[in-house]
């Protein structure tokens, strides 16, 4: 007689059917991405005056590799998944009501892109914009964003944006901090994950507390940003999903808010290289003040110009074709040493699809 499976023998089954399903979706933002990036690209440089051939094209070899290193990338995010580091549900979160809402509006405003792109006009704000007590490093149109990170407007195409500039990928790379925070909570929390205070810093829209909630549901979370119009829509998505709602913050994190030694863990993700080189110090050192003996702080950005020198028409293509005028600077400089000068240790790096990641310790 033939013994029922046990339940076991079912969850390759399931893990393969999630497999099939990822890539499935992976595929279809990927090709939606690449699809609108060549057709407003295309359009910019009709366009635009001047615009064509400013940038180098990227060879078919550096293209192969950027592909190979993009399977990793979601190969890994699946086996965390698969791991339980994080709920396999997230693999699929995707902001599907703001995408049909408003991927309209990011056609819609191409053709103010192009007057700032014409115009090199990369200051300007509408009037009704208060930019009263910003740092003047922040008052830009970042990636050509109209009125920068002070509209509700740029809050709400931000994600949408983002996700279509890496062609999907920028969720996966995001979740690539989910695996050395949840490590570190099993080697070295003093306390149990109730009691674990999480900041993230420059949370904007939330995506990442998003992630971090579904993989630590019982930590109080914690996010600051310098725009009040992204904290908006932070708490907006943030308080649709279950769990206690983040407590968000305006503040600049030069000057975080907070008292010293108060966070077991700090995230930060595509921050740094929107910062000139003063205030990367001082965030960094707002950083190690506000964390606890012992504690993490996990950096996602780009990558460098260090980590391969076969990406590096691509980061030198980046700030000709996107308003980012700390980032050429940003690929060269050592966070690692940065950190250092603060007084974290044990500091290791590592590199997914186009980012990169630093891993500090503060001292116990
Ligand atoms: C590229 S976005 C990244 C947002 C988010 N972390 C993500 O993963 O998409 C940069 C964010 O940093 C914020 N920001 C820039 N400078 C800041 C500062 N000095 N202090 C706090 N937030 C800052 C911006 O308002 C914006 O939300």
């Amino acid at each position: 007689m033939q013994s029922t499976p046990k339940i076991e023998q079912f969850i390759p089954i399931s893990e393969e059917l999630t497999k099939f399903a990822y890539q499935a979706f992976q595929q279809s933002k990927t090709v939606f991405a690449v699809a609108h990036n060549n057709i407003s690209s295309r359009l910019t440089n009709l366009v635009v005056e001047g615009r064509k051939g400013r940038t180098t094209p990227v060879s078919a070899e550096v293209l192969n590799k950027l592909q190979k290193r993009r399977e990793k990338l979601f190969e890994a995010d699946l086996q965390d998944a698969v791991k339980g580091v994080y709920p396999a549900n997230i693999l699929f979160d995707n902001p599907w009501e703001d995408f049909f809402r408003y991927y309209p509006e990011i056609l819609l405003d191409l053709p103010e892109i192009w007057e700032k792109l014409q115009k090199k006009e990369y200051q300007k704000f509408s009037s009704d914009i208060d930019r009263e007590g910003y740092p003047a490093y922040y008052l830009q149109n970042f990636h050509q964003q109209t009125n920068g990170y002070l509209s509700d407007m740029s809050a709400n195409l931000y994600d949408l944006q983002v996700e279509l500039l890496f062609n999907g990928a920028a969720d996966a790379m995001r979740r690539r901090i989910l695996a050395p925070l949840k490590q570190w909570l099993s080697d070295f929390a003093p306390t149990s994950p109730e009691q674990i205070k999480l900041l993230d810093l420059a949370c904007g829209t939330g995506r990442t507390l998003r992630f971090i909630r579904a993989t630590l549901p019982k930590a109080s979370l914690f996010g600051v940003d310098l725009s009040p119009a992204y904290l908006r829509k932070a708490n907006q998505l943030l308080s649709k999903i279950p769990g206690e709602l983040p407590q968000l913050m305006q503040a600049n994190g030069e000057e975080l808010p907070y008292l010293d030694n108060y966070f077991h863990a700090l995230t930060s993700v595509f921050l740094f290289h929107e910062l000139p080189p003063q205030a990367r110090q001082r965030v960094i050192e707002e950083s190690f003040r506000v964390v606890k003996p012992g504690g993490i702080f996990i950096i996602c950005d780009s990558m460098q110009a260090i980590d391969n020198p076969d990406f590096k028409v691509m980061m030198d293509n980046f700030p000709i074709i996107f308003h980012e005028p700390y980032y050429r600077n940003y690929t060269t400089d050592d966070l690692v040493r940065r950190l250092e000068k603060a007084g974290f240790e044990n500091v290791r790096t590592e590199n997914h699809l186009v980012s990169k990641y630093w891993i500090a310790r503060k001292p116990v």
